[in-house]
Formats: C-alpha cells, sequence, structure tokens
C-alpha cells in the first residue's frame, strides 16, 4: 500500500489548484492525502468545496492579527501541527510568510506562482508577460524559501502566447497548466523523489533535479 504524506493545502480563495490537487490525491498510488484545507480569510470559496469532500478545514483569520504577522503564523503552525501535517502546499495563498515560518517547513512547503520563475515574481504576472512581448509564459511549482517566489523549482508548465491574447486569456491557459503541475510536483515531493538542500533540488539519487515540464 503506498504510503500517504499527511498534506496541508492553504488557500485564500477559490480554490481552483486546491480541488486539482484533491482530485489527484484520490487515486490509490498518490503518495499524499489531503488532510487539511486551511485559510487565512473566511469567506474562500475554497473552503465550502473542501468541506463538502469530507476534508477537515480551519481558518485562521489574518486580519485579526494586524501587523503581527508572527502571531498569526503561530496560530496557523499549531493548527498544522494539530492534524498532523508533513507537507505544505500554497494555492493561491495570498500572505508574505516571515522566516520563522519558512522555516519550519523548509524543504516540506511548495508554493505554485503563476509565471516561469526567476522570470515575473509578485504580481500582475499575466500582464508583464504580454507586456513584454514573451512569446511563452506559464507557472511554477517551487520549494518554498524566504524571499517570496523564489526557491527551486520541481516542475514548470509552459504555454504558447497567442496574438491578440488578453491577460484575462492567458490567465486562463496558465491555469489550466497550473492544474497539472501541481499535483505532479506534489507526487514528486510526497514520493521523495525530489528533495531541497541548501536552494538546490536534488534527486533521489543525489543528482540536480531537472524540473518536470509540461507544455499545453
Ligand atoms: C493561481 O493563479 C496561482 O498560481 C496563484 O494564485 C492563483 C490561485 O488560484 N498563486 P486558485 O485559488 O487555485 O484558483
Amino acid at each position: 500500500m503506498t504510503l500517504k504524506r499527511r498534506t496541508a493545502i492553504l488557500i485564500s480563495g477559490r480554490g481552483s489548484n486546491m480541488t486539482a490537487l484533491i482530485a489527484a490525491a484520490k487515486a490509490a498510488d498518490f503518495p499524499a492525502s489531503i488532510a487539511l484545507v486551511a485559510s487565512n480569510k473566511a469567506d474562500a470559496p475554497g473552503l465550502a468545496r473542501a468541506a463538502g469532500e469530507g476534508i477537515a478545514t480551519a481558518t485562521v483569520v489574518s486580519r485579526n492579527f494586524g501587523a503581527d504577522r508572527e502571531a498569526f503564523e503561530r496560530q496557523l503552525h499549531a493548527t498544522l501541527q494539530r492534524h498532523a501535517i508533513e507537507i505544505v502546499c500554497l494555492a493561491g495563498f495570498m500572505r508574505i510568510l516571515t522566516p520563522w515560518f519558512v522555516g519550519q517547513w523548509t524543504g516540506r512547503m511548495i508554493n505554485i506562482h503563476p509565471a516561469l520563475l526567476p522570470k515575473y515574481p509578485g504580481l500582475h504576472t499575466h500582464e508583464r508577460a504580454l507586456e513584454s512581448g514573451d512569446d511563452e509564459h506559464g507557472a511554477t511549482v517551487h520549494f518554498v524559501v524566504p524571499e517570496t517566489d523564489a526557491g527551486p523549482a520541481i516542475a514548470q508548465g509552459t504555454v504558447k502566447i497567442e496574438p491578440g491574447d488578453t491577460p484575462d486569456a492567458l490567465a486562463a491557459r496558465v491555469l489550466g497548466v497550473e492544474h497539472v503541475i501541481f499535483p505532479a510536483a506534489l507526487r514528486a515531493l510526497a514520493a521523495g523523489d525530489v528533495t531541497m538542500t541548501g536552494d538546490s533540488c536534488f534527486d533521489r539519487d543525489g543528482r540536480p533535479w531537472h524540473p518536470i515540464r509540461v507544455a499545453q
């Protein structure tokens, strides 16, 4: 029987990546189980969807902690520990995390970012790719390190930029590839196929990791 690593998904909004992870984790041979969906916003639509799937949910309202980021994170961390979480997936979790929290989860926390990192960290990635005249764009799943939207890539998905593309049309196509690479990256991490040491990824034989690549 496949050993399933207890995984939490952190969301702030609609949770379409969360839904893709939940669907993938239903496969008998998937090496992770979704044990918790947690949000920093009580009205995140993804919470109800997760509950409907019978998954435990939790809300730690970040706004209640004001500027005290670590107090919020200590409560979130305690929630993750209570559910015996081993792996954390950030799936549209709109909070900058402190080095303290990142340090608690080094090598065990991954994020999805809608750009081909190291291009376009931060916000408005689709607009920036179009403004730059790029011919391709995409998304990256990477280990979380203290610097925002940095950290070595586990998987990247690319889409072609078409003439006349709008940010919304491009975002929709990128989202499609996100839903493929996030489950692939979680599978690789949970199975022990990829690990992070320092700022680099390695395969199970200790060789440099080549990010999983998906083109759509
Ligand atoms: C995605 O575009 C993801 O790359 C970014 O936030 C968005 C979340 O969308 N980090 P959803 O909530 O998973 O639908």
